[in-house]
């Protein structure tokens, strides 16, 4: 017998500063989407927060001619999810969702805000849930976390802007104590580098602060050490599976947008090159770190090993990671034996699971 094609929705793009890597890791996922198997419903949000869909809205975004896509809202109606499409002032349903596949990164689309949404919609969706996306988007959190599951993390310190901006000279007191220089000074909830500076001395640190205050209203001054870079991928809800580490080595000073993202990819080592004992350890710490977070799906764990002392510090945690077919996330995979169609496969089936579990949960409460 045939199964039911399952109807799923890929949405993409976003008000985030990731909204064209967002457009490259869909356009990989859509791909290997297998036609035997799935619908697919393509939803683009704008940089303005549009929601805009019709046949190659992919395609659309890509070439920035979005003029003949509709609007479209996502409602939910006796207890399903469905796609409606505006006209003029009614709605038309163009049909119900089993599954929706966020592919989208940095701010709401990661950060548990469009987890939200989904959670009042009722309907499964890729990745993690709301506490572990709005916990993973912050890196002060995130750290916090993973100490208090008694993995190591660089020192650090959280500022806000308003300490920034109006205490500036406590707030470099402060940041000194933290550690001796260089320090890293970062906002807490962007990505892909932008606004993290290193800074070597007191002048600079100053700037970084200012700098890093522009982008978010919580800074993290940080430890800096001379690091290899490490990461790996972690895959499943309550009984998670974990690849091999991966090693990037940076052109750059450190890892930056620029390397991450224009030009081209940077060289990685996967499996990194470590003995037995070490990359247990990653692979140890990684999980435990998934769990602390409630990660759900998949999540990328980053890691810096000291080059000198060889110690071992977590560094973040990215719940949508890049997700090209060639991004670390799922090279990570390849190198563990799952191909990208198969790990693409996994993810909505792990969806639907954790859906179908979060239905169990009793809501109703009669003596
Ligand atoms: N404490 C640190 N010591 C040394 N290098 C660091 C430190 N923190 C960050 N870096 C470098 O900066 C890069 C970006 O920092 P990260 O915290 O990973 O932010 P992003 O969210 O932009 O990936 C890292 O990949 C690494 O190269
Ligand atoms: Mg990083």
């Amino acid at each position: 017998m045939m199964q039911n094609k399952i109807n799923l929705g890929l949405v993409f793009g976003g008000r985030s500063g990731e909204h064209a890597v967002s457009l490259r890791s869909s356009r990989s996922v859509r791909s290997v989407l297998d036609p035997a198997r799935y619908n697919v419903f393509e939803i683009g949000i704008t940089l303005e927060g549009k929601w805009l869909s019709g046949e190659n809205a992919l395609s659309a975004f890509e070439n920035s001619d979005t003029g003949s896509l509709q609007a479209v809202s996502l409602l939910s109606s006796d207890g399903k999810v469905g796609l409606y499409r505006h006209q003029g002032d009614k709605l038309q349903l163009i049909t119900e969702l089993d599954v929706i596949f966020p592919v989208l990164h940095g701010t709401f689309g990661e950060d548990g805000t469009i987890q939200g949404l989904f959670e009042i919609l009722n309907v499964a969706y890729v990745g993690a849930g709301v506490l572990a996306s709005a916990a993973c988007m912050d890196k002060a959190v995130c750290k916090d976390l993973a100490q208090s599951a008694g993995i190591p993390v660089l020192p650090y310190r959280v500022f806000s802007r308003s300490q920034i901006t109006d205490y500036l000279e406590e707030v470099i007191t402060l940041s000194e104590a933290v550690s001796a220089y260089p320090l890293f000074v970062k906002p807490a909830n962007l990505g892909s580098s932008v606004g993290i500076s290193k800074a070597g001395r007191r002048e600079e640190l100053r700037v970084a602060l200012l700098k890093a205050a522009r982008f978010d209203r919580r800074v993290l001054v940080e430890r800096g050490i001379d690091a290899r870079e490490i990461e790996i991928s972690v895959l499943g809800n309550d009984n998670p599976l974990v690849s091999v580490p991966g090693e990037i080595v940076p052109e750059d000073v450190f890892y930056t947008y620029k390397d991450k993202y224009l030009s081209g990819d940077p060289e990685t080592i996967i499996p990194a090159p470590f003995d037995a004992k070490l990359t247990r350890k990653i692979q140890e710490y990684a999980l435990r770190a998934y769990r602390a977070v409630d990660g759900a799906g998949l999540s990328r764990v980053d890691f810096l090993v000291d080059k000198h002392s060889g110690e071992l510090f977590l560094s973040e945690i990215n719940t949508m990671p890049g997700f090209t077919s060639i991004s670390m996330y799922p090279k990570l995979w390849k190198a563990s034996g799952l191909e990208y169609p198969d790990l693409v496969d996994r993810l909505i089936a792990l969806a639907l699971e954790r859906k179908a579990d979060q239905d169990k949960t009793v809501r109703r409460y009669e003596d």
